[in-house]
Order: structure tokens, then sequence, then C-alpha cells
């Protein structure tokens, strides 16, 4: 267990070691059990977390602003359009500034190619920790949620266990990559074997596909990427299937958006659940597009665990602030 994680900031996945980030599952699962109890857990009283958003959240505001109240400390909501950020406070600005009133910057920046180097540069300046609520490349938090899920419902020792990370059709509009990236940077750490499955045109940074490639090398675990989602689905224990937009082959909606359509067969249904172990699990970050990323009857089927991954981000997101703000 390394317990020396106060003052430290979150951006990348990689950013706590695997040690690290056992510690994290550790604490949340504790502060999942004290909840349940009803024991109180304020670790964090009068610490205030600024949470500063750049792009809407349903579960992201609502865990980090429960989860910081429970631990004894407040929520400052700051939806940017409501700041001077437009009229010129700068990333060194907020960070100086932020960091001197708040004992914990949170941040969602998702537009491609400026979310995740404006995060980095607010660090830079703040004398407190900067944790990454989701960027144009990482949304490490989900994936701390993901990972306690699926120990949950797998057990502990994940090795040799088969997560489908795939791509899948969606209507609505053009879905970051964060989730998919942090996924497989991370689950190779824990000893699963990844499948990596997209249309073509709907690949990855290639930095990071080469570097989730290094990790389950390092981790003596399979990374491989297919093209077919049927292929992927086969004996899975874990399908992670969401929609994301092709940033790398165009940043056009328009041109984006056709090349979406083109892929309309990629959801996830009974047949293609069918074609994975019985008892494996569905899961979605949310919000989905129901009955054309997934049906529903496999959203709302036994084999789904959709809202105890909602619920994750709770515990997970309570213990890393737990621990580096404290
Ligand atoms: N999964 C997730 O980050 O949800 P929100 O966009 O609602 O925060």
């Amino acid at each position: 267990m390394q317990t020396n994680l106060r003052g430290r900031d979150l951006i990348g996945d990689l950013d706590f070691s695997k040690e690290e980030v056992e510690t994290v599952l550790d604490v949340a699962f504790d502060l999942k059990r004290k909840r349940a109890l009803g024991e109180p857990h304020a670790y964090l009283r009068d610490k205030v977390l600024a949470m500063l958003f750049f792009f809407s959240s349903t579960r992201t505001r609502g865990s980090f602003e429960a989860g910081i109240a429970q631990l004894g400390g407040h929520g400052a909501f700051i939806e940017s359009n409501t700041t001077q950020i437009k009229h010129g406070d700068t990333a060194k600005e907020i960070g100086e500034i932020y960091g001197r009133y708040f004992d914990g910057l949170a941040i969602r920046h998702c537009d491609w190619q400026v979310g995740n180097q404006y995060i980095n540069e607010v660090a830079k300046y703040s004398r407190s920790p900067v944790l990454n609520m989701q960027c144009d490349i990482y949304h490490p938090f989900q994936c701390l949620a993901d990972l306690m899920t699926i120990i949950e419902k797998k057990g502990r020792d994940l090795r040799r266990k088969r997560i489908v990370v795939s791509w899948a059709y969606a209507a609505s509009y053009l879905k970051p990559i964060s989730v998919p990236q942090s996924l497989i940077l991370q689950m190779p750490r824990f000893g699963m074997d990844v499948v990596l499955a997209y249309p073509k045109g709907f690949e990855l940074m290639p930095e990071i596909e080469a570097e989730a490639a290094a990790q389950a090398r390092k981790f003596g675990v399979g990374f491989d990427i297919v093209h077919d989602m049927d292929e992927a689905f086969r004996d899975a224990d874990v399908i992670y299937a969401k929609s994301w937009g092709p940033l790398l082959t165009t940043t056009d909606p328009v041109e984006g958006k056709r090349l979406q359509d083109a892929n309309q067969s990629w959801i996830t249904d009974a047949r293609r659940m069918a074609l994975a172990k019985p008892d494996a699990i569905y899961m979605h970050p949310l919000p989905a597009d129901r009955d054309i990323e997934v049906t529903s009857e496999v959203m709302d089927g036994p084999n789904s665990v959709v809202y105890d991954q909602a619920e994750n981000r709770l515990h997970a997101q309570k213990a890393v602030m737990a621990l580096t703000m404290c």
C-alpha cells in the first residue's frame, strides 16, 4: 500500500502507479462500506474543492459534489461561462488563484487538443492538487470506478479475464475518446486481456494505443485490435461498448457524422451478448444512446452493471480526494 498521495495530481491514468491505484481501491471499498453502514467519515472537514466545468455532466458533477460533502468538505460548482475565463483569465491565473482559494481543483475540459493541455497548465501553477474530471485524452475517475466495479463482479484476481473495449454507433454527438483510452491503459496493469474493437476510421491516439500495448507486454497480458464487433465479443468476460468520435480521422462534425452513420450495425444487443461468456457483464459509462448504442433489453438486463458502475464514481472519487486533499 502506497499512502503518500497527499498533494498529488491525477490527470492521466498512469499518473498513479499500480500500487497507488490499489491503495485508492482499498480506500474506496472502505468508504463504500462506511457509507452503507452510516459511519461518519469526515476526513476533509473544512476543505473546499473547486469543480470547474467546460462541458456538461450528470454523474461527474453529482458524484464529486456529493462526495466532497460526505467527506465533510464543500464543493464549489463553477461553470466556465460564468467566470472571466472568456475575458482573459488564463490557465495560469486559474492555477495560481484558485490554487490559493481551494484545497483541490477538479476540472472537466473535453475540447479536442485543448482540454488536457489546459488541465496540465493549471496544474503547473496550482499549489493544490488538480483532478481531471475528463479531458480530450483521459477520463481517469471513470476508469477507477470501472475497475472497482469489475473487481466487485469478477473478483480481485482479474488475470486472464477478457475485457472488450468496443466502439458502438451513436446518433447524438461525436463523443470523446477519453473513456476507451483510459481503459486500455489501466486494465492491463490489473491482469486483464484487452480487446479493442472499432471500425476503420475510429482509431484512438497512436501513442495511447502504443502505450497500452507496452503496458500489456509489461504485465504479460494480451492487447489485440480488431475491426469486427462479433469477433471481439466472443468469450468475453466484460463487454464495455460505447461510442466515440472519429477524431483521429476528421474533426469536421459533418464528415464525422457521415463516418458514424456508415457503421449503424455496431450495437450491443442480445444476439451479440450471447457471443460472450454467459456471465459476461455489460458496462457503459453513460449517457448512452438507448436502442442505438445498446438495446434497452441489454442495458436493463441481468448482465448490465451500469448503475453499480455509476455509483462507484462516488466511492472512487471520495478515495482520491481523501488521499490527495488531506
Ligand atoms: N460518465 C460520465 O462522465 O458521466 P457525465 O458526463 O454525466 O459526468
